[in-house]
């Protein structure tokens, strides 16, 4: 049972890239693996019952550490040396195998296991929750799948974005028709927006730089939008004094558009629960989407992330808890799949089953994550669509 969990977090160690986020990360993983480690040269010396499982795993574990160990290289010398030092501790524990092993057996260990077996179920639990404390990852949930679909409107052409606002004071809608622009239109909640008359109950808010693509993103009172005409200027405007608060570039953007069955959207901004992201594509990754975590309020870029996700037969993305997701489909309209998947936290590494959109045909020109209703905003061909989605934690393996 414990092994089993040290050996998700140790693969979850191993598999982790180096850049200097993660070896804070790996430090706080290998203090917690030593301590289990611990734990575990305890319990070798009470049971000898289960001493050759033990030994099988064990003897995984330096070999996953040995293989780790080679790539250090590119860490910090005391990660090194950490490692290092549990390899050792694991080889200790092996000779200790060995020697428990050749001595004489007795059962006196039996139901302390069973009992220990009891108290660590519930341990477990609660070191999972301590360990995603510190690793500041508390928003561990991932798309389980999309539950259902809801057609809430039909308005404007084929290409276009409709977002509710991602701060919770408000339910407000926002609604961008077309490639580009300088207007949009805002509604006080759902019910406006479905309403017959609902563009009597709009307001519309003319901006001073227009917009392009369906990138934008709103936050309490703020729009945040790829300016018009621009490589990879990205606008924060106040829409409540109706100004612009900020303008910064995203380098590296613009060239290519992060989705190419989308490719009026140059860059894609999007807010999960941890805040602003912003997507895009990169000739020199491949053609594959960069994620860059920006600073809502400083408009600061924080980090980029070259992902492993295609820009090719990509129509949207979303992300949720510092996951990306994209959407692909096939240029004539066809069912949207999430078959990509870029965890940010480094907690999901497998590769996810796709996940399916319930519609058979579909084009989907923006889908866009609200972090407080947890519902994906869909424009598909002029339809306004709401999906919701099922979800689970990120360390529940299906
Ligand atoms: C956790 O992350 C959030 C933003 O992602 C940050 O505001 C907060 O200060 C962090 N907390 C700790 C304890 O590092
Ligand atoms: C809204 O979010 C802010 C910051 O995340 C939080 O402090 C506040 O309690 C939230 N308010 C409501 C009503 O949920
Ligand atoms: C956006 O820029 C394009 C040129 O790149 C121009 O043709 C179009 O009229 C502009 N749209 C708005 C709303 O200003
Ligand atoms: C919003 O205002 C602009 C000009 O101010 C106008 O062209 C546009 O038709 C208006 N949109 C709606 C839906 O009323
Ligand atoms: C908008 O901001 C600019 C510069 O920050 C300022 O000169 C202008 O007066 C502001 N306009 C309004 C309506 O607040
Ligand atoms: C992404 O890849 C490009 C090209 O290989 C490289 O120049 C860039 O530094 C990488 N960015 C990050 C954040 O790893």
């Amino acid at each position: 049972m414990e092994l089993v969990f040290i050996q998700i977090l140790v693969l979850f160690a191993l598999n982790t890239d180096a850049n200097s986020q993660r070896e804070a990360q790996d430090s706080i993983m290998m203090r917690y693996i030593e301590s289990r480690v611990i734990s575990l040269e305890d319990r070798l010396y009470k049971c000898e019952q289960v001493l050759h499982h033990y030994d099988y795993e064990l003897k995984g574990l330096s070999h996953r550490l040995i293989s780790r160990l080679e790539e250090q290289s590119k860490h910090r010398a005391d990660v090194k040396r950490e490692v290092e030092n549990l390899l050792a501790r694991i080889e200790r524990a092996e000779w200790d195998i060995d020697y428990l092993e050749t001595a004489s057996p007795s059962n006196t260990c039996v139901e302390m296991d069973e009992q220990l077996v009891e108290t660590q179920l519930e341990s477990a639990e609660e070191e999972k929750r301590k360990i995603l404390q510190k690793l500041n990852t508390s928003c561990t949930i991932m798309v389980a799948q999309i539950k259902s679909q809801k057609t809430v409107k039909r308005s404007g052409g084929a290409i276009g974005s409709w977002i509710r606002n991602a701060g919770n004071s408000s339910e407000r809608l926002y609604f961008f028709s077309g490639p580009n622009g300088d207007t949009l239109l805002e509604f006080a909640n759902m019910e406006e927006f479905t309403s017959r008359d609902y563009l009597e109950k709009a307001r519309n808010i003319s901006l001073m730089y227009s917009w392009q693509g369906t990138g934008q993103a709103v936050h309490e009172n703020f729009l945040f939008f790829h300016k018009n005409a621009t490589l990879n200027e990205i606008v924060k405007y106040d829409l409540g004094r109706e100004n612009v608060t900020e303008t910064v570039e995203l380098s590296g953007a613009g060239s290519i558009p992060p989705y190419q069955l989308s490719p009026f959207t140059y860059i894609d901004l999007a807010f999960d629960e941890q805040g602003l992201w912003s997507m895009h594509g990169d000739v020199s990754n491949g053609g594959n989407i960069v994620l860059t975590k920006i600073n809502y309020q400083t408009m600061v870029m924080e980090h980029a992330w070259n992902t492993s996700c295609q820009s090719a037969n990509a129509e949207a993305a979303f992300v949720i808890c510092g996951t990306l997701y994209v959407v692909y489909n096939t240029a004539s309209g066809g069912r949207s799949h999430i078959d990509c998947i870029y965890d940010t936290s480094g907690i999901i590494t497998d590769k996810m089953p796709t996940l399916y959109f319930l519609r058979r045909y579909s084009s989907h020109a923006s889908v866009k994550y609200n972090p407080i209703d947890q519902a994906l905003y869909a424009w598909d061909e002029g339809y306004q669509t709401v999906y919701r989605l099922d979800t689970r934690a990120k360390y529940e393996h299906p």
